[in-house]
């Protein structure tokens, strides 16, 4: 063994324990680093003989962690980001310490931790036992997933497999959505039906929800061709919501896979004012649900759910002789993209031991109770102008006066410059705007103040 490795291994506890020290030095920390880090350009030379764990760790200590941002805190509101509750970074660690490979089963438990965590998230999130669930990596690959079992459905449909015979079997695939987001464009081109394959259904007025009337227009002039139907459930910019139950039951006259993109949506389930949002989850197809989202685990982790398993498992069998076949509960390798994959699980899992339904339900809404906090406040401030109703956990506003691109820039940038919060811009309705999203568990209501101060005080000082 490298003596270097060997000296590694001898010193393994107290190696460790370094590690726990300075992780607790960074966790206690967040709340006080600049939220947006700095990055960096330079890469250093391949170590030929290496440091071991210790130097390893002080180089890291040294050169990288500093730049990292805060997005694990309290006060990182850009995109959609959540943290890690304390359970799920603890069942992050044991993840690697316990380096699993839950691809198939037979030898360990892992794979069976996964199928009850996907049980637990299918009642947390008011799915019904017809829904079978993987994880996967984010709402992407989850995306990516239940497009392809709608492929496959599609070829059902018309009397071919496109798993064996390839899209081109298929001939062209309607899609249908109204807001979706460009994961779903990305999953189309990757599954060989292409992103011009999205015929976009308006929306109600001034709203980013489907018109289900238009919809249903839409899926009448197909003269019965069967299609695919993306359905939303919170929208990135202004978090709108398809009206699920109608949409599902369109499928009476219509034929169409109904997959909902409910990646953060999905968690207004928890929340007895918001679960009507999501009412008619259940009667999807597939459905795309991130966790390291509004689940609050690190990344990277999603579930995919879907009513036909035999299909997802005709697109995903990985078989061979040291592998073996799918059979009545098929290993993961015959259900998601991956092959070898991590217990990504355990983290999701640890978690809802951790908090219950009752824990995870309180960070939804508090972070819908701070979002709508901050867009009364900055309303309030005349400092911008809201483009929605704050629906449930973002903030999508623009500056009141003269929104221009290069001044929402300034303000995003400004507000990264002063340490204080990350937030970030986006184009709704033709118009510059920011997009302030909470779905972390640390953040608070002095939290939410800073962060109108933050945004506030950019807007008045940008030219
Ligand atoms: C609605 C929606 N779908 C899909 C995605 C893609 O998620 P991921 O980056 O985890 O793949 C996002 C990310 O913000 C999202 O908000």
């Amino acid at each position: 063994m490298d003596p270097v490795l060997a000296g590694d291994l001898a010193d393994l506890p107290a190696a460790l324990e370094a590690v726990r020290v300075e992780a607790t030095r960074i966790l206690a920390d967040l709340d006080h680093r600049p939220v947006a880090g700095t990055p960096r350009a330079e890469v250093a030379p391949l170590p030929h003989a290496g440091v071991g764990l210790r130097g390893a760790l002080a180089e890291f200590i040294r050169r990288w962690e500093p730049g990292f941002s805060a997005s694990a805190g309290p006060r990182y509101l850009g995109f959609v980001t959540g943290g890690a509750t304390p359970a799920a970074l603890a069942g992050d660690w044991l993840t690697g310490v316990l380096d699993q490979n839950v691809a198939a089963g037979g030898e360990s438990a892992a794979p069976d931790l996964e199928r009850e965590t996907v049980a637990w998230l299918r009642e947390l999130l008011g799915l019904g036992e017809a829904h079978s669930g993987a994880f996967v990596t984010g709402a992407t690959m989850s995306n990516v997933t239940g497009l392809a079992i709608a492929r496959e459905w599609l070829g059902e449909v018309a009397g071919v497999s496109v798993a064996r015979q390839g899209v081109a079997a298929l001939g062209p695939v309607p899609v249908l959505s109204a807001t979706p987001h460009s994961s779903v464009y990305k999953a189309l081109s990757m599954l060989g039906i292409g992103r011009d394959a999205v015929r976009l259904v308006p929306t109600l007025p001034d709203r980013e929800a489907v018109d289900v009337s238009r919809l249903a227009a839409e899926l009448a002039s197909l003269e019965g061709r069967p299609a695919v139907v993306v359905a939303n459930a919170g929208t990135v910019n202004t978090v709108d919501f398809d009206d699920l139950r109608a949409v599902a039951e369109l499928r009476a006259r219509y034929p169409f896979w109904l997959h909902v993109d409910a990646a953060f949506g999905a968690f207004a389930a928890l929340s007895p004012e918001h679960a009507h949002l999501v009412a008619g989850l259940a009667e999807a197809d597939s459905v795309c649900v991130d966790l390291h989202k509004w689940l609050n685990v690190p990344y990277d982790a999603a579930v995919q759910f879907t009513r036909r398993r035999d299909l997802q498992v005709r697109v995903f069998s990985s078989s061979s002789a040291y592998l073996g076949a799918p059979g009545a509960e098929p290993d993961f390798v015959h259900l998601t993209p991956e092959s070898s994959r991590r217990l990504r699980a355990l983290a999701a899992w640890f978690t809802l031991a951790a908090y219950g339904r009752e824990g995870h339900r309180e960070i939804v809404e508090r972070d819908t109770a701070l979002a709508r906090r901050l867009g009364e406040r900055l309303a309030a401030s005349g400092a911008v102008r809201l483009l929605a109703p704050v629906r449930l956990n973002v903030v999508c506003c623009t500056l009141a006066e003269d929104p221009t691109e290069r001044r929402v820039a300034a303000v995003v940038r400004e507000v990264a410059r002063s340490g204080a919060a990350f937030v970030t811009p986006t184009v709704y309705s033709g118009q510059h705007a920011l997009r302030v999203a909470f779905s972390n568990w640390r953040t608070t209501e002095p939290d939410a103040d800073r962060v109108a101060a933050a945004i506030e005080r950019a807007c008045s000082t940008v030219s």
